[in-house]
């Protein structure tokens, strides 16, 4: 054959024929095989590359932190991807759907382009309330609201509706859900959790994961985030990362069953917890990152670990001395990803423990197997490109109104004297406090930018309560209040009630630390002056952790914890102050009514063996506009032996004028434990919606799940003895024998 044809012949049919029978890029290969077959392909650099993940801002111009522009030097990427084999990218802040996918495009492109294997890159963002970081997207309420809800449902639309209108984007892995217990009220992050129930964050993870992860978002799948694992959000001081104490069996009864639960929901990755848990730094945890995560809770995804947690074990820590020990001590514990992100320096120490014999290339073959994995499972390699196709889920208006319904039913009313609630049309109302006009404290932090936007960068069509007010009540004089005391003592005589919406601004992280919870002091003489007029006050309380009041709280008509609602919220707001909608959210947290002793719900008994319990509101409390009564608990019996189940049974039924929703809440009590048992612990919970006059029987299928509880190895524990249901106002017991 003459040397053309030869030629011709290699590159129209011989090689890529041979390059489409590589074993690992045959999609119907089972994925264990495609990943063995392709990291016997790799070199040491690539690996290590996989392993490496680098911030958005180091792409763009400026390169560090002064700029967090969404900008891609398509250069920058190139050289870094040529040079690092970087597997992974992560975050930005708001733009355009459009512009994400240029982005994304661009990026994946020059990584194909030099890509020696054509392995995918994965980029994270934090879309953690909806698509947060898109301009137009759909924002839920955080994940505080949604716990509110009581019900999965929104949990599941928040999961699915995220994937649909950010993954064909290039956004391939998403930092959520927060799995962390959300118990205590001075941690800034608490807003983030699903709140103090670990069976509520349990099921809402659950339920997160499957539905982000399940949806077929045009050409791949979406990989969720369990973070930040574990024991992240107790801690002692309050502070975000600072030290967290919690005794072996109180992780295990506490932390540890929402991860569990996302777990066995098929989560595949986690993010790590930058703090330390009874000195130890999780990061550097062994115990921690292998024994309890993999071994035990049976995690098979990767471990990313938190922005610059690495360097962090040096300089926040004090626990290595350089960041080539800290690189070797993380992953010894069993991290896969390092977050570095602002440089490539993980790359460089790890190669050189590597190449001194300090870690073996076999444990990187374990991280880059789980990594290359996850990749595979979520069809990266078939379609690593974003597509247009997509462009108008963002913001869908199904989309949209499933945010408002999450919004709505999250909003708690835990007062309510002399029905001042709801507005009746044509009553004149002055809308005031700091909240009142102001769109960004009602989204929080994450949203458009890490600690919030500023407030013209919020779309123009989300309403303020204020606006949302005005034209919920179209025929009433809605006014805003003025600023100073006077002027508003006098603005309130023209009015018929005072709505005051106080609370906080956005904030996360460390940004959010304080030095008193308290609500501050102007707005608590806010609430004094509104009281003044005599007018009817209805207090809304806007903000990411319960700021308590006690002696102010007691001058409101009306109290609605509305959290941080999103951008639908407003709307949201006045639909139930206006009686549009029939507040149904309950209490995730306990609304402390002091600063020195905040504890949660399901506390220890002898912490009110002295002096008794004071707290503004409790968890699970939530009103409604109709009332509803629990009858007839009953039991299917009174004593069971082990491995027997019993049934509770109750009739719920509305009794009042309207229809209504009602969470019911189920809590069990281990009467007498040898490792003192919670007063209580929501075991089951069941949204029930009924008109006027209907009701229906619910029922708690008890198990021996719900009776045991972990001992400091997780083991389970079996007490015979005493327990009681309760449900509504009502109780009864059975006995284990
Ligand atoms: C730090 C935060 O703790 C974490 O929740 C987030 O996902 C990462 N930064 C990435 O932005």
């Amino acid at each position: 054959m003459p040397r053309l044809c030869i030629l011709l012949f290699l590159l129209v049919v011989a090689l890529p024929a041979r390059a489409q029978t590589l074993p690992y890029l045959d999609p119907s290969a089972p994925v264990d095989a495609r990943v063995e077959d392709l990291l016997g392909r790799m070199t040491l650099d690539e690996k290590i590359g996989q392993m490496t993940q680098i911030n958005y801002q180091v792409l763009n111009r400026a390169g560090d932190y002064s700029s967090n522009a969404v900008e891609l030097v398509p250069e920058k990427a190139r050289q870094l991807i040529r040079d690092y084999h970087i597997g992974s990218f992560l975050n930005g802040i708001a733009i355009p759907a459009e512009e994400w996918f240029t982005y994304g495009e661009t990026l994946q492109r020059i990584n194909m382009e030099e890509s020696r294997l054509k392995i995918p890159i994965i980029y994270g963002m934090d879309h953690v309330h909806g698509t947060n970081y898109i301009t137009g997207g759909t924002v839920f309420p955080q994940q505080i609201n949604i716990a509110a809800t009581f019900d999965t449902t929104f949990a599941t639309q928040m999961g699915a509706i995220t994937a649909r209108e950010s993954a064909f984007l290039g956004h391939h892995w998403n930092f959520a859900p927060i799995l962390d217990l959300g118990r205590n009220a001075r941690w800034p992050r608490l807003y983030e959790t699903y709140g103090e129930s670990y069976e509520v964050a349990a099921r809402m993870g659950a339920a997160y994961v499957r539905a982000l992860q399940a949806e077929q978002v045009g050409p791949h799948r979406m990989a969720a985030t369990l973070k930040h694992y574990l024991g992240y959000s107790d801690p002692r001081s309050g502070w975000d990362r600072t030290p967290a104490d919690i005794p072996s069996q109180a992780l295990y009864e506490f932390f540890v069953p929402s991860f569990k639960a996302a777990i066995d929901a098929g989560a595949l990755t986690v993010m790590i917890n930058s703090g330390e848990i009874n000195g130890e730094p999780v990061h550097a945890s062994h115990y921690y990152l292998t024994e309890l995560l993999r071994d035990e809770l049976g995690f098979e995804g990767f471990a990313v670990t938190d922005w610059e947690d690495i360097q962090r074990l040096v300089n926040m820590h004090h626990a290595a001395e350089n960041e080539k020990e800290a690189t070797k001590m993380a992953v010894d514990a069993g991290i896969d990803m390092s977050m570095v992100p602002m440089s490539v320096s993980f790359a460089q120490l790890l190669k050189e423990l590597v190449e001194e014999g300090q870690i073996t290339e076999a444990r990187l073959d374990e991280s880059v197997r789980r990594i290359l994995r996850v990749k595979f499972m979520l069809g990266l390699f078939e379609h690593p490109m974003p597509t247009r196709a997509l462009l108008a889920n963002v913001g869908a208006p199904a989309h949209k109104q499933a945010a408002l319904e999450a919004a709505q039913a999250s909003l708690v009313l835990l007062r309510n004297e002399g029905d001042v609630l709801p507005i009746s049309s044509g009553a004149r109302v002055l809308v005031a406090g700091p909240s009142a006009n102001s769109k960004r404290n009602l989204s929080g932090g994450w949203s458009l930018e890490w600690q919030g936007a500023a407030e013209e960068r919020y779309p123009a069509e989300m309403k303020t309560v204020y606006e949302a007010l005005r034209t919920a009540l179209p025929g009433s004089q809605v006014s805003l209040a003025r600023e100073t005391p006077e002027r508003f003592v006098q603005q309130a005589q023209n009015a018929d009630v005072i709505v005051l919406v106080i609370g906080e601004e956005p904030y996360t992280e460390g940004e959010g630390n304080f030095y008193d919870l308290m609500l501050p002091e102007s707005q608590r003489v806010l609430i004094g002056h509104a009281k003044a007029t005599g007018k009817p006050v209805v207090g809304v309380f806007v903000g990411g952790r319960p700021r308590p009041f006690p002696d102010e709280m007691n001058l409101l008509d009306a109290f609605v914890w509305a959290g941080l609602p999103g951008f639908e919220g407003g709307q949201a707001i006045a639909d139930v102050l206006t009686g549009k909608v029939n507040p149904s959210g309950k209490l995730p947290i306990v609304y402390p009514a002091t600063t020195s002793h905040v504890v949660p719900y399901n506390h220890k008994p002898s912490e009110h063996a002295v002096t008794p319990r004071w707290v503004s509101y409790d968890f699970g409390d939530g009103l409604s506009y109709t009332t509803f009564d629990y009858e007839n608990l009953t039991l299917s019996q009174q004593a069971i032996g082990s491995g027997e189940n019993v049934t509770a049974t109750v009739t719920l039924r509305n009794t009042g004028s309207r229809a209504g929703t009602e969470s019911v809440l189920w809590f069990l009590t281990d009467d007498v434990g040898r490792i003192t048992r919670p007063v209580r612990e929501l075991k089951h919970f069941e949204r029930v919606t009924l008109q006027p006059g209907e009701s229906r029987t619910v029922t708690f299928p008890i198990t021996a799940a719900h009776l045991q509880y972990p001992d400091a190895q997780g083991r389970p524990v079996l007490e015979a003895g005493s327990f009681t249901v309760r449900v509504g106002d009502d109780t009864a017991q059975f006995r284990l024998r």
